[in-house]
């Protein structure tokens, strides 16, 4: 979704707005552009189009000794087509008001019929130019600008971060309602962003605003609550910016770098869980009823959650989107327990369902960023460990949520006194045995041949069993977010009331058969397809005649015991393949079309 990066003080503007909007890339973008603001003069420029923050960094000054203040923006499309009118900064009617914004103002149209009658020129179809003319407007009553913007939050809806400027004013003022807007400060200089990643090069100096706060900086900093009216007292905090100073390393490709990062991601999540979260997790009461939500990667961590939880310990679990369950009407009470997950913990519809049910059951969150909306919203949070993630897919991501999953379902068991200590403690040590074998495998495998038969496919079934079944979901989206090729993952026993239609020589089939209760099952679905000729690629923990029978490929990944571990397995080949492909196709897998890293609108 939209980044926003803004900077406030003297030294090497291009080389920093560069750095701000080039490392907010990931959020996924189509338009860019800035406005630079002195006493003196100012500077502005937009371009249309993905890849196109060095041709617009190059309007800024090299070097300047003067201190500036620029606003500048990356768009993904919402409101109104892709353009240069509606690439952000936008202005009020006098182009002195400028503002950035990532965000959604819902009542936009009905501020503006009205903004309009009050002869305000629109030149945009988007929702923040409206806001740029209703605090145009309000200046017309309110003493200033910093009132003006005030009166103007108590009358948009929505979400919103926001960075505005005056034209020839030394000020800057910020709010936040939703989504995050963070700020760092080296002692010079100030730098405002979506998340702290651009930050993190210039300072460790950083404070995250909370949902109702503004700002106005001007000579100095002042913070107040913009819903109570009152001025608040707000300190910088110095934390540990290490994992945001973010390369790709070795690697090509984000993606490829955070599949790789996964036998890592998953030992530091196992432990943050230990030392932080396990002892607390007790202490929590044991509910009747579980309810999941999440979107996209994240709801099937929810579908494997449901999985481990109710065999392990036998609470009932239902699994739904959060874009459906903020708009049902679900029957909850104190004894329920709703768990949101997602990585970014920004997510629109994770954030709505979470909204939809506070105060009527308990709410947990699986999230990956602490101080993000969803944890704030959640009475408990377990946190992933896996490190910020910047390619669109998820990926690292998926297998902590799932980890998260499997060590709630433990402590569970534990708190129930079906295990005791030293069996929790002995399968925590079978869990670090599976980041050797996932580095293993991911060192040694076969995937990117296998690769090359998929790039000219258009379509592809992911068939997986039980536990097995939301991976194969999660094989199916990773092909097609990332190469564009259509695919759909089925419970495999399911491909016989309608999938099979499609089968033929020309269909990839993607099997997950692995060495459990369902695997004879799955071997007679496989025979199924073959009969129809279709070409399967089976992931499997054995070797057997049958497979080898069945099979057009094999990619063998390594045999691990416990059930619930299986997946931590099977979704890495299913990674593997959808980044080769893509790649070999010559996609950016970081930053695939229309996609965004976070989810902020409906
Ligand atoms: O940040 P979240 O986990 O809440 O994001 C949810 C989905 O938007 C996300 O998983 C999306 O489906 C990914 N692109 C999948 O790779």
């Amino acid at each position: 979704m939209c980044g926003i990066f803004g900077f406030k003080g003297k030294g090497n503007v291009r080389g920093i707005i560069k750095n701000g909007l080039k490392t907010l890339e990931y959020r996924g973008y189509d338009s860019c552009g800035f406005f630079l603001n002195n006493k003196n003069f100012t500077l502005f420029d937009k371009k249309v189009g993905k890849g196109k923050i060095d041709e617009l960094v190059l309007s800024l000054p090299f070097k300047i000794e003067e201190e500036v203040i620029v606003l500048s923006h990356t768009r993904w499309a919402t409101h109104g087509q892709i353009s240069e009118d509606n690439a952000h900064p936008h202005f009020d009617c006098k182009k002195e008001i400028v503002i950035v914004h990532n965000g959604t103002i819902e009542n936009y149209q009905f501020l503006k019929r009205d903004l309009e009658k009050k002869k305000h020129k629109f030149i945009s179809q988007t929702d923040t130019e409206v806001l740029a003319h209703l605090i145009e407007e309000n200046l017309k009553k309110d003493k200033n600008i910093f009132f003006a913007v005030i009166s103007a939050l108590k009358e948009i809806e929505g979400s919103f971060a926001f960075l505005i400027t005056k034209k020839g004013e030394n000020l800057i003022i910020g709010a936040k309602k939703n989504l995050p807007l963070v700020i760092g400060f080296d002692g010079d200089n100030y730098y405002f962003s979506s998340d702290p990643i651009p930050i993190a090069k210039y300072t460790n100096k950083i404070l995250f605003l909370q949902d109702d706060e503004i700002f106005c900086l001007d000579s100095k900093i002042k913070f107040y609550n913009f819903k109570k009216n009152i001025q608040i007292k707000k300190e910088f905090d110095e934390i540990d910016l290490k994992e945001y100073k973010i390369t790709k390393g070795i690697f090509d490709a984000y993606m490829i770098k955070e599949i790789y990062e996964q036998p890592e991601a998953i030992e530091k999540t196992l432990k943050y869980f230990l030392d932080e979260t396990f002892e607390r997790l007790l202490k929590q009461p044991m509910p009747e009823r579980i309810i999941i939500t999440g979107c996209g990667t994240s709801w099937h961590a929810g579908l494997i959650g449901e999985y481990m939880i109710e065999k392990i310990i036998r609470i009932p679990v239902e699994v739904e989107y959060a874009s459906e369950l903020r708009y049902k009407s679900p029957v909850v009470d104190e004894n329920t327990l709703l768990i949101a997950i997602s990585q970014s913990g920004e997510t629109a519809d994770t954030l709505g369902a979470i909204k939809k049910l506070k105060g009527k059951c308990r709410i947990f969150s699986i999230c990956n960023v602490e101080k993000s909306s969803i944890v704030r919203e959640s009475d408990f949070t377990l946190l992933t460990k896996a490190g910020p993630e910047i390619g669109v897919a998820s990926t690292k991501s998926f297998t902590s949520q799932i980890l998260i999953l499997y060590l709630f379902s433990l402590t569970y068991l534990f708190k129930k006194r079906k295990i005791d200590r030293e069996k929790f403690n002995d399968i925590c040590n079978e869990i670090l045995k599976i980041t050797e074998k996932i580095s293993f495998f991911l060192n040694n495998n076969n995937v990117e041949k296998i690769a090359e038969k998929l790039i000219y496919k258009t379509n592809a079934l992911y068939l997986g069993r039980g536990i097995n079944f939301p991976i194969a979901l999660e094989g199916a989206l990773k092909l097609k977010e990332v190469s564009y090729i259509h695919a759909e993952g089925y419970p495999a026993a399911e491909m016989k009331h309608g999938p099979i239609a499609l089968i033929d020589e020309n269909m990839p089939v993607i099997f997950i058969c692995v060495k459990d209760k369902l695997m004879k099952k799955v071997l007679i679905n496989m025979e199924e397809v073959k009969t129809r000729k279709g070409f399967i690629i089976s992931v499997c923990d054995f070797i057997s005649e049958d497979i080898k029978k069945l099979s057009d490929d094999i990619i063998l990944i390594p045999h691990v015991s416990n059930e619930y571990m299986k997946p931590f397995l099977t979704v890495i080949p299913l990674q593997l393949l959808s980044y080769y492909v893509a790649n070999k196709k010559g996609i950016d897998v970081d930053k695939p079309r229309n996609l965004a890293k976070s989810v902020t609108v409906e």
